[in-house]
């Protein structure tokens, strides 16, 4: 088969991207396919042309490949291609409108409260006395459209909340606020069109206290633990809404929906990740293997899911 596989970009995830992208292309290769690396710019509509491939494997992180843009230029193109469609992308990659949907289904999310930056600019005082007054310290400061913790900060005393919000509204034009819940983080991954499958649940531990940035992407600095230290009820609670979470926001192909456990008892959606970082040593990956798929099984598997 010839694939495609998009990767790069102009994301502020780049680099992450440029290794999914690689640990894909080489997976696809060695299971024999006719594969072509693209890097996300200008060139791409022409070189997607002349490559006509069968399937795009969209290993984008972050805008414009993660938020439905490339999606709708692969629609318009004809092309198959990996993962959720426009407007699942496009949902899940804006973490505030996430919310809204789960609330509205009645899928436990933690509080929040979000204002655009022009809101910020003329209530500052009042914005920030709401916050303080309804989800307290410490509080979790995010701009809405990043991934890999980009533009997210744990705010825990009342000086740090200008700063933090100043650093979420470089990256976007909102930025929310949202509870902070003590408790593990765990991970779904879920893999299927239209009867999908939740893979076994990962506890993630960050060495630093924060799983940010850093902890994601230095090696011996968080670890995966299969399967998370929860009762089994939590576990099959979160198991529950990690597919309901999929089917409602319209996902396909894959996805990682991430939660924390509140309390150690109640798992709360914290977002969902369309295209969820695809190197070898990577979350879904772990969690595929602990299915009994190993890396070039998972990458096979999301292909065929594509062509479906
Ligand atoms: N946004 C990163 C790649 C992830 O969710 O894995
Ligand atoms: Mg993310």
């Amino acid at each position: 088969m010839k694939i495609a596989v998009l990767m790069g970009g102009p994301s502020s995830e780049r680099e992450i991207s440029l290794k999914s992208g690689s640990a894909v292309a080489a997976a696809l290769s060695g299971l024999g396919h006719q594969v072509i690396t693209i890097d996300l710019n200008r060139e791409v509509v022409a070189r997607l042309k002349n490559f006509a491939p069968d399937v795009v494997f969209n290993a984008l992180h972050g805008k414009p490949g993660e938020d439905g843009s490339v999606q709708g230029l692969l629609e318009v193109l004809g092309l198959p291609y990996t993962g959720s469609r426009v407007l699942a992308s496009a949902i899940t990659m804006d973490k505030i409108m996430t919310k809204r949907v789960l609330l509205q289904a009645g899928i436990p999310t933690p509080k929040f409260l979000a204002w655009t930056g022009a809101e910020y600019a003329t209530g500052k005082k009042e914005i920030k006395a709401a916050i303080l007054k309804e989800l307290g310290l410490p509080v979790v400061i995010k701009a809405p459209t990043q991934g890999s913790t980009i533009g997210t900060f744990i705010v825990r005393e009342e000086g740090a909340l200008e700063p933090a919000i100043a650093g979420a509204l470089k990256y976007d034009l909102s930025f929310m606020a949202e509870a902070y819940l003590a408790g593990p983080e765990i991970t779904a991954a879920v893999l299927g069109n239209r009867k999908p499958q939740v893979l076994p649940l990962i506890e993630i531990v960050s060495h630093t206290g924060f799983y940010d940035y850093q902890a994601k992407y230095t090696p011996g600095l968080s670890d995966h633990i299969i399967p998370p230290r929860l009762p089994d009820d939590v576990l099959a609670a979160a198991t529950s809404l990690a597919g309901r979470t999929y089917t409602l926001l319209g996902c396909r192909g894959f996805a990682r929906v991430d939660f924390i456990v509140a309390g150690g008892r109640e798992p709360q959606v914290i977002e969902v990740n369309s295209v969820p970082g695809m190197t070898a040593t990577s979350l879904v990956p772990d969690a595929a293997r602990a299915a009994g798929l190993d890396f070039p099984d998972l990458v096979q598997k999301i292909v065929d899911l594509a062509l479906e």
